[in-house]
């Protein structure tokens, strides 16, 4: 095993689209390491399989997205604390012997990339809104809890699903209604929305922002554009903005250090190798 050269994946349905490997193959080609980092397409029901499979064809991890993030959460040997809390991994991790070792570090890129770009921003602050509830919103949450945020209103389309997950983390959490959102930023020092609303072929996010003062660090986990209408809006308003960007390239460097033995950097040769630029 020892002489093998290590390979990665990311596990998607469809997976054409991931940015992973080009973000992974940078950070090999940039640390000269002899290890690969491919997409594979599998279909839900070959996750077990592929799982069962990928250890002893020498892939020592793997990332996980759309739609195996609960399954394979749920099938994996062991969990970290925070993948058992958001219910779902992003980052597996093979034992020599096939047991897989779930992570999630969403929530870990999320706060990385907010403490990295948000000069200004702390959990002492003041109140947040966030705006989703979804899988995103789950790690997002969880990650701003840990950071010793007190309130967190949350908005939702569906109000069912936000107070699902306000049962689930407890009285911090603030439920809201979405068609009122807006009237929550008055005193609000952090605004996230984490819905795909204002991505490129998403409908727009129409969230009143008359209420928006420039003490609010705005951030978006869409990023493309990588500004987009929240953040151009935020902008103008005289708020600090964070792209979505840096989510994505702050959530990959757990794995990569776990599977490759490196702590890569995050910088902007990495945005510009992601962005293809
Ligand atoms: P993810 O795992 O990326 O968070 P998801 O679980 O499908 O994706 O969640 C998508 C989020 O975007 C949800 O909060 C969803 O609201 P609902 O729970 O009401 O479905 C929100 N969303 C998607 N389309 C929306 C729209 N047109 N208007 C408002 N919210 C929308």
């Amino acid at each position: 095993m020892t002489n093998r050269i290590p390979l990665a994946a990311v596990l998607g349905h469809p997976v054409a689209h991931s940015r992973s490997p080009v973000l992974h193959g940078h950070w090999l080609a940039r640390y000269g390491i002899a290890g690969h980092y491919v997409p594979i397409d599998v279909a839900p029901d070959h996750l077990a399989d592929t799982l069962r499979q990928l250890p002893s064809l020498g892939f020592v991890g793997a990332n996980v997205t759309i739609p195996h993030k609960e399954a394979a959460r749920a099938l994996a040997t062991t969990s970290t604390d925070r993948a058992r809390a958001i219910g779902a991994a992003n980052t597996l991790t093979f034992g020599a012997d096939g047991a897989v070792h779930a992570d999630n570090t969403d929530g870990h890129g999320f706060l990385a990339n907010l403490t990295a770009g948000a000069l200004g921003w702390n959990a002492a602050s003041g109140p947040a809104l966030v705006l989703g509830a979804g899988g995103a919103a789950r790690g997002i949450l969880h990650a701003l809890l840990g950071s010793g945020l007190s309130e967190i209103r949350l908005a939702n389309r569906t109000r069912a699903k936000a107070q699902r997950l306000a049962d689930d983390f407890g009285p911090s959490i603030k439920v809201i209604d979405w068609d009122v959102a807006g009237d929550a930023l008055s005193d609000a020092t952090l605004l996230v929305n984490t819905t795909a609303l204002g991505m490129a072929g998403q409908p727009p996010l129409t969230l009143d922002l008359s209420n928006l003062t420039p003490v609010c660090t705005v951030t978006d986990i869409v990023y493309i554009p990588l500004e987009t209408e929240l953040l151009k809006t935020a902008r103008a308003c005289g708020c600090h903005t964070v792209d979505g960007l840096g989510m994505l390239l702050h959530q990959a460097a757990p794995g990569f250090e776990a599977w490759f033995g490196r702590t890569p950097e995050v910088d902007d040769d990495l945005r510009r190798a992601v962005l293809g630029e």
